[in-house]
């Protein structure tokens, strides 16, 4: 065993590979296995014969799989984010659910390609990222495995996916052009969902919220790799010294998984219903854009968040083509 430290709560402990005394440095692959093993932990806590979990993708992902296999049995099954996940888990006698068939899980497991301090994350490297991001919304509580190479302190180093339907390649492409990117098709590849992947590359990514909101309004666009309107509950990163675990600042995202009642002041929408009545997942549309100030937001549920310049610049150009109603 070994022991784990915590910045923003308290030490956990988790199996590791490896001894903590080791000389030699840990490889990567060594590091994402510590990660994964750490994230058993949660399974245990949350482990009971009706229990489905959500389960990621990525070589990291893998490795939790791998550690599931020890908990037929102990857990109902999975809901995967990918058709190669779920091949993995039923490799393993882990019986694989219809997202359809499941309202609730406890916990989403699952790595990023970067995650900043506030527990936001780029995904999306394996192509998952649409179906990652439907899976994590159903879960109470997305636990972010990764080696501590993924702990940048601004995203936009790895290239920001984001999925296209692929009549709509060249479109988006242009207005992600105009947000200051330099899309790149992924060559040879399709996801799940039979569409293209553009890996975005030179994007500032200063308010990463109001971006995946941006980019989520431009029609043809699935989803983005953006995860920072919900982010990661919890962060294990494994370092040469031990799994450290970092929690969402409180308060920086609502979980969309239950439905619950809005807390916001009594508030008249579009559609004329009144928020108080809503539940959280029931959003109504995305956004409204104040040109004036660059803000992005503004329904009842979502904080109005500002953009970045180049951000606040292309919101207003897509509010002017009639996309999102400005107000
Ligand atoms: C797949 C993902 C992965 O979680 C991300 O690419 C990290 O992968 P790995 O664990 O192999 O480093 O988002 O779509």
């Amino acid at each position: 065993m070994h022991l784990c430290y915590s910045v923003r709560s308290s030490p956990i402990r988790a199996p590791c590979a490896r001894t903590f005394y080791s000389d030699a440095m840990l490889s990567q692959q060594e590091l994402k296995q510590q990660a994964a093993d750490a994230a058993l932990q949660f399974v245990d806590e949350v482990a009971a014969p009706d229990v489905v979990i959500g389960v990621g993708t990525g070589s990291t992902a893998d490795l939790f799989i791998d550690g599931l296999a020890a908990y037929q049995g102990r857990i109902r099954g999975a809901v995967a984010s990918s058709e190669r996940s779920a091949a993995r888990l039923a490799s393993h006698g882990i019986e694989v659910f219809d997202l359809n068939d499941v309202a609730w899980m406890p916990i989403y497991v699952d790595g990023a390609d970067e995650i900043d301090d506030h527990l936001h994350m780029i995904k999306g490297g394996g192509g998952a990222l649409t179906r990652e991001k439907i899976v994590a919304s159903v879960a109470e509580k997305f636990i972010c495995i990764a080696d501590e190479s993924k702990l940048v302190e601004h995203m936009g180093t790895f290239p920001l996916p984001i999925e296209v339907i692929p009549m709509a390649r060249e479109a988006v492409a242009r207005i992600v052009r105009l947000l200051g990117g330099t899309p790149n098709l992924r060559a040879g590849f399709t996801t799940d969902n039979g569409n293209v992947i553009l890996d975005v590359k030179g994007m500032r990514i200063t308010e990463p919220q109001g971006l995946e909101k941006v980019l989520n309004d431009i029609p043809g666009v699935v989803t983005n790799g953006l995860f920072a309107l919900r982010g990661a509950d919890v962060a294990l990163l494994a370092t040469q010294s031990g799994v450290r675990r970092l929690d969402k600042p409180r308060h920086a995202w609502p979980s969309l998984a239950r439905p619950r009642r809005c807390g916001a002041p009594a508030r008249r929408l579009d559609d004329g219903i009144d928020s108080r009545d809503q539940p959280l997942q029931r959003r109504p549309r995305l956004c409204r854009v104040d040109p004036a100030e660059g803000q992005v937001g503004g329904d009842a549920f979502v904080q109005p968040c500002r953009l970045g310049p180049q951000a606040a610049g292309a919101a207003q150009r897509i509010a002017r083509r009639g996309n999102i109603p400005a107000t």
